[in-house]
């Protein structure tokens, strides 16, 4: 018998949900990077289109979804911890279908928790299986104990409805997965391996999403700059930057993440010239020292690092770069941060995201034997984020007198005032009224924090 297709499975359970009495409810949870979030937005559309209408909480749905992360152990402690409120929520509600999806869903040594411990979960798929979700849905509301599919398919969905979390600000996924393996990421093992989406997809969203009004297009990838790599045609991630800024409308273009293995000339000659991409670059640097990077095979030096930078700081001595660093990599020595340090500061980053590094067993750094202890992994990093506030506060001081263009996000609680992102992708804060939430202004900026500018709507 031939397979269904996924419209049929939404069909088919569509037809079931329609036969209670009440409209059904569900909830989607996503925790980690952006990606996973689009990966979220897409399980919220197909629930959507199974005839759910999204609930305010777990507590009160009929479906709840986890969407997961397994970048660090933290997270899946969370998600595991959060499981357990689920847990009671279904003994006030035993028909709630839970469901686990994600990174995590990939990994074995979860799969085989959720069969021994969690025996309330009810559906798991793995990231490269969302689509699967229909199909799994209609097992379990037909009387199936459990309904897994956790296989790697190496497929990258195309044409789901994505039920968007902003009416001005899109993600859009270019590629899925990622071949890097640097040695302490378990991505390359719950993602797979990298897969392009054609650049007339990518395009046609693209146009329908500024025709929508939206004002920010966030290009993803776990590296973007391998985007085309894997294609038939021959292009890369420059071309497809010149081709998205050529769709016409006001918006801004932005992408993550990027390796500064192959962020080369090519890209940064292309930010430059094409005026709807901010003047930012997100460039993961993991750690200042040679040997370390080495050590987790990330394929370039501090100095062919820096060339980079370099490169663009000499057409705009601005130019604004965020990194990610790994701090306590299995046997870094004082040395090692030291250098990391003296990195930051050379840099002068905008902003930094820093993580203590989290054993992944089956990633090679899982088999070093680390002797760097906790504290000394927590005092570093207490060190790095002090070092970098002083950075971040003397970098946006350059901002002073300036004006920006910002796309307005929100109203803080706290203090009343607008935030934004301008487009070197630096956090604005301002008085102005809510109705201006979703549209671009002009700040004059008037002040720099560690964290942040203020200013006032010209
Ligand atoms: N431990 C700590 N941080 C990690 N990252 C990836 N894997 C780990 C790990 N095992 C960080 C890297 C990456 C970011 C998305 O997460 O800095 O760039
Ligand atoms: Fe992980 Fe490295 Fe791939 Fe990024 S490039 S997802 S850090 S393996």
């Amino acid at each position: 018998m031939q397979e269904k297709t996924i419209n049929e499975y939404i069909l088919s359970v569509s037809d079931i949900v329609v036969k209670y009495k009440r409209p059904l409810k569900a909830f989607v949870r996503s925790f980690g990077c952006q990606l996973n979030f689009s990966d979220g937005e897409k399980i919220k559309g197909m629930l959507i289109k199974m005839g759910y209408t999204m609930a305010e909480d777990e507590q009160s749905a009929d479906v709840v979804i986890f969407n997961t992360c397994a970048v660090r152990e933290n997270a899946e402690d969370r998600v595991f911890g959060n499981l357990g409120f689920l847990k009671h929520y279904k003994e006030e509600n035993p028909n709630m279908i839970i469901g686990l999806c994600g990174c995590m869903a990939a990994l074995e040594h979860v799969t085989d928790k959720l069969k021994k411990s969690y025996k309330f979960v009810d559906i798991v798929f793995s990231p490269s299986a969302i689509d699967k979700l229909p199909k799994l849905l209609y097992e379990k509301l037909s009387g199936s104990k459990y309904a897994f599919d956790t296989n790697e398919y190496n497929l990258s969905a195309e044409g789901l409805y994505q039920e968007r979390d902003s009416s001005f600000k899109a993600s859009v996924p270019i590629m899925f997965g990622c071949n890097n393996f640097c040695t302490y990421c378990i991505v390359p093992y719950v993602r797979g391996r990298e897969r392009s989406r054609k650049p007339e997809n990518i395009i046609q969203e693209v146009e329908k999403l500024v025709a929508d009004g939206y004002k920010e297009i966030m290009l993803l990838g776990q590296n973007v700059n391998s985007y085309g790599k894997d294609l038939e045609e021959k292009t890369d991630f420059p071309d497809l930057l010149r081709k998205i800024n050529a769709v016409e409308g006001d918006f801004v273009i932005r992408f993550m993440s990027s390796h500064p293995k192959d962020a080369g000339r090519k890209l940064i000659d292309t930010i430059i010239e094409c005026e709807k991409v901010g003047k930012h670059l997100h460039l993961p640097v993991q750690s200042g020292s040679d040997e370390i990077l080495e050590k987790m095979n990330r394929r370039y030096t501090v100095e062919k690092y820096m060339e980079t930078i370099d490169y663009a700081r000499s057409f705009i001595p601005d130019f604004s770069f965020t990194t990610d660093i790994i701090v306590g990599f299995p046997n870094e020595s004082a040395e090692d941060f030291e250098k990391t340090l003296e990195l930051i500061k050379r840099v002068k980053y905008d902003n930094i995201y820093s993580f203590i590094y989290s054993k992944r067993s089956g990633t090679k750094a899982a088999e070093i034997d680390d002797k760097i202890s906790d504290e000394e992994k927590g005092e570093r990093m207490t060190k790095l984020l002090a070092v970098q506030r002083e950075i971040s506060t003397e970098s946006y001081r350059r901002f002073i007198g300036r004006t920006m263009r910002v796309l307005v996000d929100g109203k803080s609680k706290k203090n009343g005032l607008l935030n934004g992102k301008s487009d070197e992708f630096v956090i604005v804060e301002f008085e102005g009224d809510e109705s201006l939430i979703g549209s671009f202004v002009n700040v004059k900026i008037t002040e720099a924090k560690n964290w942040a500018v203020t200013g006032v709507i010209e």
